[in-house]
């Protein structure tokens, strides 16, 4: 599984339910990495969607306790989403604050997005620089995109758990 996340300077990842953000070349780098492939969300993020619904072209598996829907693969514990995930290759943990926390060291990658800005978030992304067994493996360029400087990360766990 890999992680995958758009990050301010504080490692925040968003406030009242949605994301810092808005930034065209970090969306289409998201829309292209996990396109066809399957994503692993909490509710919350799913709510935070447009509307509510699931993203096209992906494979969306939502961990909630509550939810009970026909468009989403909905799993109500880490073994049923172990389950669901068997077999597939390429699986994209996408957020939000709670299932990154949980799930981060099951991980072997993380692709992550720095802003340098502060988008004063109330919910948080593990800081993976002070993070055992994190390292960075690359680091693009910084670029501009909707004024903001962003910067692709590539973080890799050379200590992965088993779900
Ligand atoms: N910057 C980014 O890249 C990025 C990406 C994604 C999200 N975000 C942001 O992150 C924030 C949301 O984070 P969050 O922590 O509030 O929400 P979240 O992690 O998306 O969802 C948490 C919910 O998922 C369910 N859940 C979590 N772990 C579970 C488990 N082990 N078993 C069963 N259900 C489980 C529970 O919902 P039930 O009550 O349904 O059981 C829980 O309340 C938003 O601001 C969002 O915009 C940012």
């Amino acid at each position: 599984m890999k992680a995958i996340v758009c990050v301010d300077k504080n490692w925040g990842i968003g406030k009242n339910n949605d994301l810092l953000f808005s930034i065209p070349d970090d969306m289409k780098f998201f829309r292209e990495t996990t396109k066809g492939k399957v994503v692993v969300m909490g509710s919350n993020t799913l709510k935070s969607f447009p509307n509510g619904n699931p993203l096209k072209n992906r494979v969306n598996v939502v961990l909630s306790t509550k939810l009970s829907r026909e468009d989403c693969v909905i799993v109500r514990n880490f073994e049923e989403l172990k389950n669901a995930i068997k077999g597939y290759d390429d699986v994209f943990l996408i957020g939000g604050e709670r299932v990154y926390a949980d799930l981060i060291d099951y991980c072997d990658t993380a692709l992550v997005t720095k802003v340098d800005a502060d988008g004063e978030a109330t919910a948080f992304f593990p800081i993976l620089d002070n993070r055992v067994g994190w390292t960075i493996s690359s680091q693009s360029e910084e670029m501009i995109s909707n004024g903001y400087k962003i910067k692709f990360t590539k973080y890799l766990n050379s200590n992965v758990k088993t779900l």
